[in-house]
């Protein structure tokens, strides 16, 4: 018999999925990690599946990996690029990764949390789902869907013992945060202390920096404003 936690975190070669997996082992988790490239993790309580979250083969080897349901999953995956008329295929790609491929794990994940009625699922979105961007429109768009999906499916999963948190941060100090303004920038290391926040506590909706969200909430409604007055 297995008394440790084990734990699913998809995307996790870098950034913020790789900080929460070292930082999981060392709280004494079993993790299992996912991403196209080698991880650079060596522990003898972590595996990992070298795989894309878009190829063929993915669901069949997340099954596989979930034939053993996590106590915890967690969606790190995410890309996103500016937005340019010369290549409208990248919108579709990031549409595809960030919202489609997390539908993709949860269609595997969910069945097998349901019937053990326990687990947790964190989706990372981010508190870009509250803006309406000219710069970015397939990334905001892909975790608006995200967001929404993500705290319908919390509302639904709490009567069969399921939690569900959708995780927005603002800025976090990776390859990912692109640009050359990024007010409110926290560290990877801020960013699992959050997560770890939810893991104990697993609230539906959880927005840091907190000052952000509310920024980004208040420049979507001039946006709408400013919509209303033009044309074409
Ligand atoms: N950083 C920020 O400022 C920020 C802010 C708000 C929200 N977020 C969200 O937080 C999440 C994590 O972001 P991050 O900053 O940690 O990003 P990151 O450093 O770019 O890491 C992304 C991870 O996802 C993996 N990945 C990307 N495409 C994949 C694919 N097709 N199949 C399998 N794995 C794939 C990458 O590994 P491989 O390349 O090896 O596949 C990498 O391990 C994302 O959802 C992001 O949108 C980030």
């Amino acid at each position: 018999m297995n008394n440790h936690p084990n734990a699913l975190v998809v995307g996790n070669s870098d950034g913020i999925g790789l900080g929460l997996t070292y930082r999981l082992l060392g709280l004494g988790w079993h993790v299992h990690g996912i991403s196209r490239s080698t991880s650079p993790v060596s522990h003898e309580c972590y595996t990992h599946t070298v795989t894309d979250v878009l190829a063929a083969d993915f669901t069949p080897a997340l099954t596989r990996v979930c034939a053993t349901a996590p106590d915890l999953c967690v969606y790190c995956v995410g890309i996103g690029e500016q937005f340019d008329t010369g290549n409208m295929s990248q919108e579709t790609h990031i549409m595809q990764v960030n919202l489609m491929a997390a539908m993709a794990v949860l269609e595997v994940v969910v069945p097998a949390m349901v019937d053990r009625r326990r687990g947790h699922i964190i989706v990372l979105t981010s508190i870009a789902d509250d803006l309406i961007s000219a710069e970015a429109p397939s990334y905001s768009a892909s975790k608006a869907g995200l967001t929404s999906y993500t705290e319908g499916l919390a509302l639904a999963l709490r009567p069969r013992g399921v939690a569900v948190t959708n995780l927005r941060f603002g800025f976090v100090d990776t390859k990912m945060a692109k640009g050359d303004r990024k007010p409110f920038m926290m560290t990877v290391d801020r960013a699992v202390e959050h997560l770890l926040t939810c893991i104990e506590k697993r609230p539906i909706r959880f927005t840091r920096p907190r000052v952000m969200g509310c920024i980004v909430a208040a420049v979507r409604c001039l946006t709408r404003i400013r919509m209303r007055f033009m044309r074409g």
